[in-house]
């Protein structure tokens, strides 16, 4: 198992339309995901960073929803505008992107 600097999840989940909760897919989570993937391509990080989709991070009305381990630093509405501030920021820098973050995540907003 590879040691892993950071281990960032975005929620892909998928709901049928007119769903009340919403989902993170419908929200463009997998374009996120992609751009983010290819962000840490890009830069060579793909050994020490990783991207995977997630399942429902019970914070659907606040997607697209991502989690940054090992410092469980909660994103909500992220775009694929705010891929690159976040990884040069925090995954590379190690400062949050503030104007993103979830600061109640524990909350359950499903
Ligand atoms: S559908 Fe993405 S957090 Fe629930």
């Amino acid at each position: 198992m590879p040691h892993l600097d950071r281990h960032l999840f975005i929620c892909t989940n998928v709901r049928e339309p007119g769903n009340p909760k919403g989902c993170c897919a419908e929200k463009g989570a997998e374009a996120v995901r992609e751009a983010f993937k290819r962000e840490l391509h890009e830069r060579g990080l793909k050994r020490t960073m990783r991207a995977n989709a997630a399942g429902c991070l019970d914070q659907c009305a606040r997607g697209v929803t991502c989690v940054v381990y090992p410092e469980q630093v909660w994103y909500g509405h992220v775009t694929v505008e705010d891929v690159k501030e976040i990884v040069e920021s925090h995954l590379i820098g190690g400062q949050p992107v503030e104007r993103l973050v979830i600061r109640d995540a524990s909350t359950d907003l499903k």
